[in-house]
């Protein structure tokens, strides 16, 4: 059976450490298949063999000199790889990509979290997206204590920080919810189970669709 032609949709999935978020862009990327979409879906940093390379250096525990600024271009670069390589040609063939964070999470990790300047990285992130933004954005809030309880023991070098830090980005990813209410849909997941979160999401894209 042929593949259903839609214009191309870029879906991103946001959220603090161990909201489920990974999971859920899998189940959206499933439904999709099943109803034959073309859909790619990504992760940030990673998806490419140059920004798995750079994910690796990032979350890296022993890596503990990678400076602030060092750190934002580092995710960028790994974006820029993405945006180029994947992304852009997938958007222009009218596929669905479904991407597991994006620049919002440099904003919030870095920006509110770090206090790096967010019209700066706001304007980097433009340049290496070319502009492409998310037609629609999940944002899975959980508190934050219980989300690194979820996320488990092993962590990786940003994971690592401390709670204040954890704070600091829900709170940033609460805060551009509400700048960009139209763009990120906010879904509490410790008010919900997996199943129900996932029937909100297939509700929400069915309609867009
Ligand atoms: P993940 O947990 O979704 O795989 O993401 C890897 C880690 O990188 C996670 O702790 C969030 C962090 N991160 C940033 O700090 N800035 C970014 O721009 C991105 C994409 C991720």
């Amino acid at each position: 059976m042929a593949k259903k032609n839609i214009k191309g949709m870029f879906i991103t999935f946001e959220g603090s450490e161990g909201s489920g978020k990974s999971t859920q862009a899998k189940m959206l990327h499933s439904y999709l298949r099943q109803k034959r979409y073309s859909v790619v879906e990504l992760r940030e940093p990673g998806s490419t063999y140059i920004s798995e390379k750079v994910r690796k250096i990032l979350l890296n525990p022993k890596n503990k000199s990678i400076s602030d600024i060092c750190e934002v271009m580092l995710y960028m670069s790994a974006r820029a790889q993405l945006v180029d390589e994947i992304i852009k040609p997938a958007l222009a063939k009218g596929k669905i990509v479904i991407c597991d964070r994006f620049l919002d999470a440099t904003v919030v990790y870095q920006g509110y979290g770090h206090g790096l300047d967010i019209r700066a990285i706001k304007q980097i992130g433009n340049f290496v997206t070319e502009g492409i933004n998310p037609d629609i954005t999940f944002l899975l809030d959980i508190e934050t204590k219980e989300g690194l309880r979820r996320a488990g023991r092993v962590k990786d070098r940003i994971e690592l920080r401390s709670l204040r830090y954890h704070l600091k980005v829900r709170n940033g990813y609460l805060d551009l919810a509400k700048k960009e209410s139209k763009r990120i849909k906010v879904i509490r997941v410790d008010k919900n189970n997996r199943f129900i979160t996932q029937s909100i999401i297939r509700d929400f894209i069915d309609k867009l669709l």
